[in-house]
């Protein structure tokens, strides 16, 4: 029987199939479906894999409790908030994926991190998608210091895998992964199956020789990392770098980390000569000065705590259907608020356009944001000024009521920090426990209603004008 010479991979969602499809019976998908030859993939594979096939003579398994603890040293990344991020530092032989939109600073915050790590170890930064010079001039405009950092430009997956081999550096920046190839497999560069092969090669070798690799991944247009899942798998830390490319702050989150716990957040300030740390950066999401239609939040990312201003902006529509914008928060969320609003408290918001933003280009998804939202809207369209100092966290039902949210004394620890004197919180939140530990005057309320009164100080009302629903 003849061997098939040829599988059939699905761009979009990484699928292989042994005959072609218009169509990727598996996500759908157009036109995605590309050949590959199967012994070339084959014959790669079992290259690689030779050494590791030798025939085990003694039992390979042990106990897990007689393992030997062994220490982990991990490499600063010379930046607190990346090693933050990173779970405190770079675990040697980790395969570490920094995802981002072009233009965001991926190159430039490895750049810098390489040029930091190589003052003390060996480095090797590949640069496949700029040449050397472009690199160079960029290192000069970070002003990079003297260090062990060497620069390979090249785009040919069996050449960089050689250099790694003979430098046996403790760490290497591959930029991008998408736009390394390998000569001996179909399909362009930045393919599902040119991405997975390189990575897979990239990966052996890391463990072969516990280096560290730090990937830059493209963004796709609805932004996932390119190559979907086929390297969230293969690699053991994810990491995203986003921002709004016309604010200067970016932020690094942690996706997955087999090292550290996810959602961490670091967070970084592009300037003219390279990516600063913000290590108080609480003072960029907040205004301070009170004015209608701003709440203050306490937002927690991972196991930081940073307030945030919420702004709002209600007026009378002239639309058919009224607008709604949300900025940093998902839109459905603030519909759903607005909904409570006009139910609980008679408000007549289905005829005003409302726009929502938080500021600094900082996106909360979590529940605890609703009342600061809720309020923010208030007090836009009552045009009531809520007190300075004072901060709202809870979650609201669809009834109205407030339900208490988690890692409230951080919170409340960020708020006190901060100078902040009053806070405004669901019942159930544990007050009594909280006073003890937190110098703030703190409120409770059962529901939206109660909550509002108690923050504005006098009573919103209801629209009079308004039949009720
Ligand atoms: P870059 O690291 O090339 O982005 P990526 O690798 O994610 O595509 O960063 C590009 C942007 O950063 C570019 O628009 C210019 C800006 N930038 C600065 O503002 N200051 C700097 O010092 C550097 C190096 C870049
Ligand atoms: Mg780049």
């Amino acid at each position: 029987m003849s061997r098939i010479a040829s599988i059939y991979i699905c761009q979009s969602c990484g699928a292989q199939t042994r005959q072609f499809f218009g169509r990727c019976p598996n996500c759908g998908d157009w036109n995605s479906i590309i050949e590959q030859s199967k012994s070339s993939l084959h014959s790669k594979r079992k290259e690689r894999g030779n050494d590791s096939l030798e025939k085990p003579t003694v039992k390979l398994s042990e106990p897990i409790a007689s393992l030997e603890e062994k220490v982990v040293n991990r490499l600063t990344s010379g930046y607190d908030e990346f090693d933050r991020v990173l779970g405190g530092g770079l675990v040697p032989g980790s395969i570490v994926l920094v995802g981002g939109d072009p233009g965001i600073g991926k190159s430039t915050l490895l750049l810098q991190s390489a040029t930091a790590i190589a003052l003390k170890h060996s480095v090797l930064y590949v640069s496949a998608e700029e040449s050397a010079q472009q690199v160079r001039l960029r290192w000069q405009r970070l002003k990079g210091s003297e260090s062990n950092l060497q620069l390979l430009a090249e785009t040919k997956v069996d050449l960089v895998l050689q250099e790694l081999e003979t430098l046996k550096p403790a760490v290497a920046v591959i930029d991008s992964i998408q736009a390394l190839h390998d000569p001996n497999l179909s399909g362009a560069p930045g393919s599902i199956g040119q991405v997975r092969e390189c990575a897979a090669a990239l990966q052996q070798l890391a463990k072969q020789q516990n280096i560290s690799l730090l990937l830059v991944g493209h963004v796709t247009k609805d932004g996932m990392l390119a190559g979907p899942k086929v390297l969230e798998h293969l690699v053991d830390v994810v990491l995203t770098f986003e921002g709004d490319r016309y604010a200067s702050h970016r932020l690094l989150r942690s996706m997955k980390n087999r090292y550290g716990a996810t959602h961490e957040l670091g967070i970084f300030e592009m300037q003219g000569n390279g990516l600063v740390e913000v290590k108080n950066p609480s003072e960029i999401f907040l205004n301070r000065k009170a004015a209608s239609g701003i709440a203050t939040i306490v937002a927690c990312e991972g196991n930081r705590s940073l307030a945030v201003d919420v702004q709002a902006l209600i007026s009378a529509t002239s639309y058919t259907s009224p607008k709604r914008t949300a900025t940093g928060v998902e839109t459905n969320r603030l519909h759903q608020i607005l909904a409570v609003l006009e139910k609980q408290m008679g408000l007549a918001l289905s005829r005003h356009d409302c726009y929502l933003a938080l500021a600094g280009g900082l996106a909360v998804e979590e529940p605890a944001a609703d009342l600061g939202i809720a309020a923010a809207v208030v007090s836009s369209y009552r045009d009531l000024i809520l007190p300075e100092g004072t901060i709202l966290i809870g979650e609201i039902g669809l009834g109205g009521q407030l339900r208490p949210v988690g890692q409230i004394q951080a919170r409340l620890q960020e708020a006190e920090r901060l100078g902040f004197q009053r806070a405004v919180l669901p019942k159930g939140s544990g007050v009594y426990q909280l006073k003890k530990k937190v110098n703030l005057d703190i409120m409770e309320a059962s529901s939206i209603n109660e909550a509002l009164i108690m923050a504005l100080g006098s009573d919103p009302g209801r629209d009079e004008s308004k039949e009720p629903i």
